[in-house]
């Protein structure tokens, strides 16, 4: 069954949706896009993306002329249409379609598209047996806080990992640990859960906010500190989060061996607190 996808305003079959050869997210990879999950029918935490698609807007000059609840909106009807039980959402808005030229067009509307990618999250293979990491160096640009459609480092990392039979790519600079292809990285040690500060060099994850939310309920401690790729191989414990992982253990990274190749209990602890937290629309307090 074709999907409804949402483009411009219009709910379409997705073989029926068009957008110019001239959009600027094609052409430049001028835009931004925000990925939300939807469990048991309900969205996640969409009002966090939904804010750090507006800051990411903000810092490109991209004015929105959509407000949060529109764009809510828009998720729900498409959940509806789709009879969505479980997936993504993908969202990206563009600067719009004018003749090629670098430098901003005048009086152009922005191109919003969405579209639903049903997906199982909380059965996944990977929570089970917990997934492989590569490294690899992070090749992106300064600006990873903006959340760009401009993915070509990232898709390369993840190819890499594809062929190294790995799940998913961290990406090495200086020696550190930046992130994952499109993950937060985490490490464990003790009761401590590390992963580094914020800044230009990392996306702001929304699933990380809300694991930190967590702190009190699941008896953790947070180190917020950058950590070396040395220091992850000889970690307790190893874990991403993202909209779509949700949290899930790595059990390898590179080939070595983590938690005895086993997910660890920190990781699965904070799995379950964040699943339920989802089921219940997954709304901060
Ligand atoms: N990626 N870091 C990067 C580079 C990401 O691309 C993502 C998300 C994250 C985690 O952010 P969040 O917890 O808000 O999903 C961190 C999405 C899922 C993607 O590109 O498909």
């Amino acid at each position: 069954m074709s999907r409804i996808v949402y483009v411009n305003g219009a709910y379409l079959p997705e073989e029926d949706a068009k957008i110019s050869i001239f959009d600027r997210g094609f052409i430049f990879g001028d835009g931004i896009y925000e990925v939300s999950a939807v469990i048991g029918g309900k969205l996640v935490d969409c009002e966090a993306h939904l804010a750090r698609l507006e800051r990411s807007c903000g810092e490109i000059r991209l004015a929105l002329p959509w407000s949060k609840a529109e764009l809510v909106a828009v998720h729900e009807e498409l959940i509806k249409r789709n009879e969505l039980d479980e997936g993504g959402i993908y969202l990206q808005v563009s600067r719009g379609a004018s003749d090629r030229d670098f430098a901003f067009p005048k009086d152009v509307a922005p191109t919003l598209v969405m579209f639903t990618q049903a997906r199982s999250f909380v059965d996944a293979p990977g929570a089970k047996t917990g997934i492989k990491v590569v490294t690899t160096p992070d090749l992106r640009w300064a600006r990873r806080d903006i959340k760009s459609v401009n993915l070509l480092a990232p898709v390369l990392a993840k190819q890499f990992a594809a062929e190294s039979g790995a799940q998913e790519a961290w990406l090495i600079e200086d020696g550190v640990v930046t992130e994952g292809a499109s993950s937060t990285a985490w490490i464990v040690k003790g009761k401590t859960l590390i992963s580094r500060p914020l800044s230009n060099k990392v996306l702001p994850g929304i699933t990380r906010k809300a694991v930190l939310a967590f702190l009190a309920e699941s008896g953790f401690t947070f180190e917020e500190r950058e950590f070396t790729l040395e220091e992850a191989l000889d970690a307790e414990e190893a874990f991403i989060t993202s909209a779509t992982s949700l949290v899930m253990p790595v059990t390898t990274i590179d080939g070595h061996t983590i938690h005895n190749g086993a997910p660890g209990p920190t990781a699965l602890r904070l799995r379950e607190i964040y699943i339920a937290f989802a089921r219940k629309g997954g709304v901060l307090g």
